[in-house]
Order: C-alpha cells, then structure tokens, then sequence
C-alpha cells in the first residue's frame, strides 16, 4: 500500500492512527484561507479578546462576500436537532475539536430554543433578518438582558459567560442565515437548552445537517 493510500483512508475515516484531522466540508480558497488567518490570530493573541479583535475585520470581509457560501449551506434542515426545520451545516472543524465554523438557516418565523455555546467565538448575519433575545444566569433562573434586531454584516462576540444565552427567531419572510465561528465543535459537545420562565435547563446536543458526530 502506498502512502497515499494510507492517507486518503485515514482521511476518509477523518483520523491519521489516534490523531483527528481537519475537516473542510466546504473546501474552498475562501474558507481555507479565512481559517488560516483564524488560526493565526488565535495563536498569536494574548487572550481570546484579543483575538476576537484580530478577526473582527476578516470577519466582516466574510460577511460582505455574496459568492462564497453554495446554497446547500443556505438552506432549511426538516430533520433538524434544533427543531423547527433548523439547519446547522459545518462547514469546516478543526481535528482537535478547538474551532468550527458553520452556517446555521432558520427558517420564516421560526426560533431556536433558548440555548448556550460553551465556548468563545463570533456570530453574524450572512441572510435575512432576525431577532435575537441575550440571557443571563440569575440564581436559578435567567434573566433577559438584551433584545436585539439583526441585519445582514452584523455581527457580534460571545465570551463567555457574557453574551452566551440566547436564542434568534427570523423575522425576514426568507430564512436566515448566520455564520458561526466558536473555538469548539458545536453541533458535537453536550450543552444546554434552557426554559427561558422558569430557567430550568436540558442537556442538549444539536448535531450538524451534514456529518456525523464522532460517536454517532
Ligand atoms: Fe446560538
């Protein structure tokens, strides 16, 4: 067997021996390059923050791209682990679980559960319009801190604790479509949907539209 060979079914299973490798789901020059820099302004910055800064710019860039993003990523999930038609698609990881980047499409009217991210990151509108609700822990409860509307090109950080209990309705008659960069694998860790009344909280893992989570 040649080396490719070995290669080519280590990345098929998405593993080189007990070493996970990078998955570009969208394999293009726009998201290996926008990655790339990611990376680098994660590695050379201080603090989360900081590098939060360092790819604001870049991510705005992304935002403003109208040809990057194919409609497959655009488009409403009927079999959804977020309900209501949600589509979560990945778009790219990182082998080590330390960065995701992916789309996330509510449809016309629809609302996500109010929900967590456990990790830090930013989120912005690429489609659409939405509305957004911020919470905060309050004893045993939550707390509404915020309600916004979104437009496409906004965008905002979430460092936790701050900013990292929301959930988004769409309120454009087409879906919307956000983009989600977290230091984590998203659709794949165990976080929380919570009862925005009565604060109450459920273990949750939403999955991705389009691959599999390791122990799937
Ligand atoms: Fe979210």
């Amino acid at each position: 067997m040649t080396d490719c060979a070995l290669s080519c079914k280590a990345r098929a299973r998405g593993t080189i021996g007990a070493m996970a490798m990078d998955e570009y789901v969208l394999d293009s020059a726009v998201v290996r390059g926008f990655v790339g820099e990611v990376r680098t302004a994660v590695e050379s910055s201080g603090s989360p923050a900081a590098a939060i800064e360092a790819i604001r710019p870049r991510f705005a860039e992304l935002l403003a791209d109208p040809g990057w993003l194919p409609d497959v990523y655009q488009a409403p999930a009927p079999e959804s682990g977020m309900g209501g038609g949600i589509g979560q698609w990945l778009l790219y990881r990182a082998g080590d679980g330390s960065l995701s980047l992916f789309s996330l499409v509510v449809p016309p009217g629809a609302e996500t559960p109010v929900h967590d991210h456990l990790a830090w990151g930013l989120v912005g509108l690429y489609r659409g319009t939405q509305d957004e609700e911020i919470f905060e822990r309050d004893g045993d409860g939550l707390r509404l801190t915020e309600r916004r509307a979104i437009e496409p090109g906004d965008f905002y950080a979430l460092l936790p604790p701050r900013d990292d209990i929301h959930r988004v309705r769409t309120t454009s008659e087409e879906p919307s479509v956000s983009i989600h960069l977290l230091t984590n694998d998203t659709g794949c860790v165990w976080r929380h949907t919570f009862d925005p009344d009565s604060g109450e909280q459920h273990d949750f893992r939403s999955g991705y539209a389009n691959v599999d989570c390791d122990d799937d």
